[in-house]
């Protein structure tokens, strides 16, 4: 088999490269370990920057997004007993955010490109990648017993954080790793409720951080800081519901409760690889980089990516020029380095560290109230919060 394009994981980078390369007339093939109802109804992350939304509609994949998901113009931040919200929309000079569920937008575009009649191997084992340094990589796997060789111009390493592609740039040599582990991580809740708020609600409280969010006017997302080895096995559905309401609702949020259908524990870990290339492999999305959830860019910042990367191998393809990919990196590195100082702030405000001090706590309120009352604080956080604009 031949393709232009390799693209190892049918995520949200793999599969929107696909269908923005399809729109220029670049042909790829996508692979991935999991089977498409694994990727289609895995839940993750729900929170889409305006770039995202604005390129999802942009080709076409907008149609679902525009009709189920909700536009919110604001957040709220809970904390010394009152909220304050945010106003998303004038802080950053009408931008807004989108809450639609991530596995939402994987379908959408697995749809669109099998109707496109675009090439996605779902299911497939044994991955294993040759031949970067030259101009004719081959990326083989076996799908249906059958072991495959698949020969491209170009291999994407789209695989998440799980990924074996990043492990193909020599460590140390070429690639330098930056890392930072945090010292708690986010119970999850999906629950049958009604939501509890207009917008969501990130709040810092002495018990910790919680967040409500929403998914459907009849499916809620929560979450609350919790210690990383947490088993959601020893906390019962009324244990939550009290947490939770300790933590917001002091604030003066009502929780509306009701049945909770899954629960599980997020680990918070930042992480970025340098470069994000090696001969011809193109790294994108979690494979190059990690954010802690707070804030909800690692989907967006995916996207982001291969929005780059789609224009560099147009910009090859069309003259054979190679500037774009030999830039890739310093392009794409700049917008991600941001992202990790907006989710590392946003988690140091208003997270609980186990060695805070009463100083560190009213810091952290002044700080929140900084963001709050000050028209310059709330443009820093609107501006970052709805994304900076896609280059
Ligand atoms: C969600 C996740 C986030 O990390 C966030 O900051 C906001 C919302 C969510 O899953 O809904």
């Amino acid at each position: 088999m031949r393709t232009q394009v390799g693209i190892v994981g049918a995520g949200p980078a793999g599969l929107m490269l696909s269908h923005l390369l399809h729109q220029r007339g670049i042909d790829s093939v996508v692979i991935d370990l999991k089977t498409r109802e694994d990727i289609e109804e895995t839940i993750k992350a729900g929170v889409l920057e305006q770039g995202t939304t604005d390129l999802m509609n942009a080709t076409g994949v907008g149609d679902r997004m525009r009709r189920d998901g909700f536009v919110h113009h604001g957040i709220n931040l809970a904390f010394s007993g009152a909220i304050h919200r945010i106003d998303l929309y004038e802080n950053s000079g009408g931008r807004a955010v989108t809450v639609y569920p991530q596995h939402e937008v994987l379908k959408d575009l697995i749809a669109r490109r099998l109707a496109d009649g675009g090439d996605i191997r779902f299911g497939i084992s044994d991955t294993t990648v040759d031949g970067l340094t030259g101009d004719r990589p081959t990326i083989s796997f076996v799908a249906e017993g059958q072991r495959q060789q698949l020969e491209c111009d170009f291999v994407a390493g789209c695989d998440g954080s799980q990924t074996c592609t990043r492990f193909l740039m020599p460590e140390g040599t070429i690639r330098t790793d930056f890392f930072r582990q945090y010292p708690f991580a986010w119970f999850g809740i999906l629950a049958e409720a009604p939501p509890s708020s207009d917008e969501l609600i990130y709040a810092h409280s002495d018990r910790g951080f919680a967040l409500i969010s929403t998914r459907s006017p009849s499916v809620q997302r929560l979450y609350f800081q919790c210690d990383p080895a947490t088993d959601p096995a020893d906390w019962p559905d009324d244990r939550i519901w009290e947490e939770i309401a300790a933590r917001v609702g002091t604030a003066g949020a009502t929780i509306k409760t009701g049945k909770i259908f899954a629960k599980g524990v997020l680990q918070f870990r930042s992480y970025v690889c340098e470069p994000m290339q090696y001969g011809r492999l193109f790294l994108a999305g979690d494979a190059a980089h990690t954010v802690p959830p707070t804030g909800a860019k690692g989907l967006n910042l995916a996207i982001a990516d291969v929005h780059v990367l789609d224009r560099a191998l147009g910009a090859y393809y069309e003259a054979r020029d190679t500037g774009l990919l030999e830039a890739y990196t310093q392009t794409v590195l700049k917008r991600v380095w941001r992202a990790q100082h907006f989710s590392w702030w946003m988690t140091s405000m208003l997270h609980r560290f186990a060695e805070a001090t009463g100083f560190d706590l009213r810091r952290q309120i002044a700080e929140l109230e900084t963001i709050t009352s000050s028209p310059s604080g709330s443009r820093l956080l609107a501006e970052n919060y709805t994304g900076l604009p896609l280059t």
